[in-house]
């Protein structure tokens, strides 16, 4: 099966996976927000990057760790809904969708991404299936991928960049607010699949590396991509003198190091047992429209 039909049939299987575990019994409010950005679409490959890279380590099985993917959606899904905040992105279309703060109010927004980041943890602490010792280690790289060392720092520096430093600036930026999350996914899916030290590093170095090709895509697609096959906005970021890396390498340098990240992500996890797919999935990324 082609990369794209395989991927797209993923997707569906994370959304099923997604529906099952939104929480109920909250305010209505809350959970309409939720679930309104949850379920309004998106590629789901953070989720799919858990599970493939477990298989790619030889697990047959997935089910018992479906739940651990679906909580990196979540913990995605809160990000998207901060990102387009007046204070932050200020953006309105998501995922071909009104944003949630235009179709929620801003508190209801802030408090819906806030509850899908602790949701997430909580969801992965009460798997009771896999081991506890790698549910903490499963918890602590998400939080890290996410956190102070990781996206949080990437999108205050995003907020706060000074032009001047622009090529430190925009590696640091990028592989943090971006590259860490995808790098945590890949490597939880390995610790998940009990795998040796060296191939969960081989998974991280690869999300790492995909990470920030993955960055410099949507950077050159917010440029030159198609508004209506995104379902969001184009050309925001020039708009808003934003630090991309068209901006500061032009879009075909952008390209050329884009192709070069997802070279080295191949050779990467050529070590373990099944890479074919992840290697796909790399390339997938540079090629995608959406
Ligand atoms: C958008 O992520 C935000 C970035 C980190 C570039 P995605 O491109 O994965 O968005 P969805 O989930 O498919 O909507
Ligand atoms: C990624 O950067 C933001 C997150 C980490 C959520 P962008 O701000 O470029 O993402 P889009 O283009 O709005 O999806
Ligand atoms: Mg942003
Ligand atoms: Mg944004
Ligand atoms: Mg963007």
């Amino acid at each position: 099966m082609e990369i794209g039909s395989y991927l797209k049939k993923q997707a569906e299987f994370i959304n099923t996976k997604i529906r099952e575990h939104i929480p109920s019994g909250i305010p209505e409010k809350l959970f309409e927000a939720m679930a309104y950005s949850l379920m309004a679409g998106g590629k789901r490959i953070r989720p799919i990057l858990v599970l493939e890279s477990a298989k790619a380590l030889g697990m047959e099985n997935t089910d018992s760790i479906t739940d651990i993917a679906v909580a990196c959606e979540f913990v995605h899904t809160y990000s998207l809904i901060h990102d387009d905040l007046p204070a932050m992105d200020d953006d309105d279309l998501r995922r071909g969708k009104p944003t949630c703060h235009v179709v929620y109010g801003e508190a209801i927004a802030i408090l819906s991404g806030d509850g899908l980041q602790s949701y997430a943890f909580e969801l992965i602490s009460s798997n009771r299936t896999v081991p506890p010792e790698k549910l903490v280690k499963v918890i602590n790289l998400l939080a890290h991928g996410t956190g102070i060392y990781g996206m949080v720092a990437g999108q205050a520096a995003d907020i706060l960049h000074e032009k001047e430093n622009s090529f430190d600036d925009i590696q640091f930026i990028h592989t943090h607010k971006t590259a860490r999350f995808i790098q945590s996914c890949c490597q939880i899916g390995g610790v998940l699949a009990g795998g040796s030290e060296e191939e969960v590093n081989a998974l991280g170095n690869y999300g790492l590396y995909i990470g920030l090709a993955f960055q410099i895509q949507d950077d050159i697609l917010d440029e030159i991509g198609d508004e209506k096959k995104l379902g969001k906005k184009t050309r925001k970021d020039r708009e808003k003198n934003k630090l991309t890396y068209p901006a500061v390498y032009g879009i075909e340098k952008s390209r050329q190091v884009a192709r070069e990240y997802v070279e080295n992500a191949i050779e990467q996890i050529k070590i373990l047992k099944r890479p074919q797919i992840l290697q796909q999935i790399a390339q997938y990324i540079i090629n995608r429209e959406v």
